[in-house]
């Protein structure tokens, strides 16, 4: 999800943006939502309002059993490298695993769904994730000698073995950083070099749209990259999709590779005791890349990260027991650590695992998977919900499956997009959170409490409890709510989700998120270190916040400032348009003037007509200021293998600039398409 949004801070300047958009109507949660929520305590907002800060973070590290209790909430010496629950001792894999056997052993707390549909689905009880994941951890500690603090890279696809994998890593104090599946070999070297890794510990193969891949190859890539620039790693486990089978055609390396099938053997009925560690050491890195730069390692804490997404998967996951809950992410994502992993086990849930793509083999499988299983809780991005709503909108309809709570994650959602959401999938019946985050926040900063909160379509909502937003214009002006215009939007306040630092470089995570706006850099009060998520927002009179995108990405046209987002929510408007990217092209005038690209749903064809409806829509919901130079039909977007538009990418065809490197894209295929058709080449 985050190639596309990194600049460094010094790079943004524009930080007023005018707002086009109307306001939305309330929708109230529903009734029968509302009477079983976790949290319907209006106080909640008094408990934790600033006054409280930081004491009231204690109710989220009560969800968790610690070793040690800590001492100290919140140690700010080393501003802005906050340390939270300073004192405690606790363990990831126990908290996630152990404590629920008493009560819950024969649960199941992964469902495994293979991409096949011929293939039965896995469920693993929490006595069987407590077995496997010491099996493991046996392997790691005693066959790999690995030790609290070590790092390990993970290049694994969405298969049960992945969070065993984590779970046994934390069970350790080992250090994970797992790759996205999809990405290349080379984007695992780098990784593997910058956290120093002598482990990788992969797949041989998995499904992807009915094909199962050779996954192996990517490790002898990246592995031969790594060795290169220095970074030499001593083994690679390989898992294997069906045990006992090897199902890539890739050799295994004799000394280098070995099946964890054929050393679990010697570790049957081992157990590792959980190891108890400081709640300030490290439990996970997750990269996030960007257009410039090389990929940061997003640093999570071990007793600070846990507690915030227990909490926030308590209160706004609204996560019971006895919920089946669907995130569709990728475990390779920071969504998929936080809500796919660390927080539905440490609730004790059952949270589903799916290999493959939403749409394979067609447009109904989501929703027989969300029947089958009587999945109650799913959460996913507008990218695949566009994605869905285009190939089978009336799909959802013909499955007998009842949600009572959905999210929306990713990239601010159109809320033409939203109300197909709320109306078609969630049947009317569902409350839906908009949650806005980032992989360096490790947990939600945006989103209605949904017990309590009406939801606005196209808003998160306002800060969740505990997360204190504000908006700053360029010159360090607060832009207060409801003043119609958006800025830049910064967290006032630390909080226990907040990843510690950049893996290995202090100085640019100081640059990046704090630089700009810190009151004074030589402060040790957290007071004076807003963090600065990089996005621009607009926040209306109720507090709700709109998030416009990346302040990057915002075009300004003749000295107006437009958030590429009311562009293409305004294009979402026209019935047939299912995507809408749009992009700046330069302008000896205008300075830039917005390019819109458009994909429509099946069944449409391209015509005049439409790219005129297109351009009309844009005209009547933002002004002629916004007026397309062109309306582009195109066949499909080019996206990333996590499904994010690749505007720069469309930006550069736009006008005529070199494209870089297409090759990590999920449909390549399709540049050279656009490209004939804007460039007539
Ligand atoms: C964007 C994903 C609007 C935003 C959890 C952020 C959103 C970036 C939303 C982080 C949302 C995420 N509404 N925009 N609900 N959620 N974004 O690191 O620009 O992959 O900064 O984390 O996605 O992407 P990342």
């Amino acid at each position: 999800m985050s190639e596309e949004k990194e600049k460094e801070v010094t790079e943004t300047s524009e930080a007023e943006i005018a707002v086009h958009w109307g306001e939305e109507e309330y929708i109230n949660p529903p009734r029968s939502f509302v009477a079983q929520a976790n949290l319907t305590d209006e106080k909640v907002f008094e408990r934790f309002s600033l006054e409280n800060f930081p004491n009231c973070f204690k109710e989220y590290a009560d969800l968790l059993d610690w070793y040690e209790y800590w001492h100290t909430i919140l140690d700010t010496s080393d501003a802005p490298c906050f340390k939270w629950f300073v004192g405690g001792k606790i363990n990831a894999s126990y908290n996630c695993v152990d404590r629920h056997l008493a009560k819950n052993k024969n649960k199941t707390a992964i469902h495994f769904v293979p991409e096949l549909e011929e293939e039965k689905v896995e469920h693993v009880t929490y006595q069987e994730l407590y077995v496997r994941v010491n099996e493991f951890a046996a392997i790691l500690r005693d066959y790999c000698g690995l030790k609290a603090g070590d790092r390990v890279t993970l290049h694994m696809p969405m298969v049960a073995e992945l969070p065993i994998t984590m779970l046994a890593c934390a069970r350790l104090g080992i250090i994970h950083s797992q790759v996205f599946g999809g990405f290349s070999g080379q984007a695992c070297a780098d990784r593997i070099i910058d956290s120093g890794s002598e482990y990788l510990i992969t797949m041989d193969a998995y499904y992807r749209s009915g094909q199962l891949i050779d996954h192996k190859e990517k490790a002898d890539i990246a592995v031969a990259q790594a060795a290169k620039e220095g970074q030499t790693v001593k083994k690679v486990l390989v898992w294997q999709r069906y045990p006992g089978k090897y199902s890539a055609a890739t050799p295994m390396v004799e000394g280098r590779d070995v099946f964890v099938n054929e050393l679990l053997k010697d570790t049957y009925g081992k157990r590792i005791d959980p190891v108890p560690l400081p709640a300030e050491s490290v439990l996970f890195l997750m990269y996030t890349s960007g257009t410039t730069g090389k990929p940061k390692g997003a640093q999570h804490s071990l007793g600070g990260y846990l507690s915030y997404v227990a909490g926030t998967s308590k209160y706004i996951q609204d996560i019971h027991p006895e919920d089946v809950y669907w995130c569709m992410a990728d475990i390779g994502w920071i969504t998929g650590h936080s809500y796919i992993v660390y927080g539905p086990l440490a609730l004790c849930a059952s949270t589903v695992v799916y290999e493959g793509v939403p749409t394979y083999p067609d447009a109904g499988r989501s929703w027989r998977i969300a029947q089958n299983l009587d999945v109650n809780i799913f959460h996913t991005a507008p990218t695949a919900i566009r994605a869905l709503r285009k190939i089978g909108p009336d799909e959802p309809a013909k499955y007998n499956y009842n949600f009572k709570h959905m999210t929306t994650v990713g990239e601010p959602i159109e809320p033409e997009v939203w109300r197909w959401y709320y109306n078609v999938v969630g049947k009317g019946k569902a409350a839906i959170v908009d949650t806005w985050w980032q992989t360096e926040t490790g947990g939600f900063l945006c989103s209605t409490v949904p017990g309590i909160d009406p939801m606005k379509p196209g808003s998160a909502g306002r800060g969740v409890p505990g997360i204190h937003p504000i908006v700053y214009d360029n010159d360090g002006n607060v832009v207060p709510p409801g003043a119609g215009k958006a800025g830049n939007i910064c967290i006032q306040n630390p909080w226990p989700g907040m990843f510690q630092t950049i893996w290995g470089d202090r100085d640019r995570f100081v640059r990046q998120y704090f630089e700009r706006y810190c009151k004074d850099p030589n402060s040790k009060r957290w007071q004076d270190w807003p963090y600065m998520t990089g996005d621009a927002a607009v926040v209306a009179a109720d507090g709700y916040v709109r998030i416009l995108g990346r302040i990057d990405d915002v075009i300004n046209v003749s000295g107006h400032r437009l958030g590429t987002k009311e562009l293409e929510s305004a294009a979402l408007v026209v019935p047939e348009v299912a995507e809408a990217a749009v992009v700046p092209v330069k302008h000896e005038i205008k300075g830039v003037e917005p390019d819109m690209y458009i994909a429509l749903k099946p069944g449409f064809e391209a015509s005049e007509e439409l790219a005129k409806a297109v351009s009309a829509a844009i005209v009547k919901e933002i002004g002629a200021i916004a007026r397309p130079r062109k309306v582009w039909i195109v066949p499909d977007m080019p996206k990333t293998r996590s499904g994010k538009i690749m505007r720069r990418v469309l930006g550069a065809i736009s006008n005529g600039t070199d494209i870089g490197d297409v090759m990590t894209l999920a449909n390549p295929e399709i540049v050279e398409a656009i490209q004939k058709m804007v460039q007539g080449k």
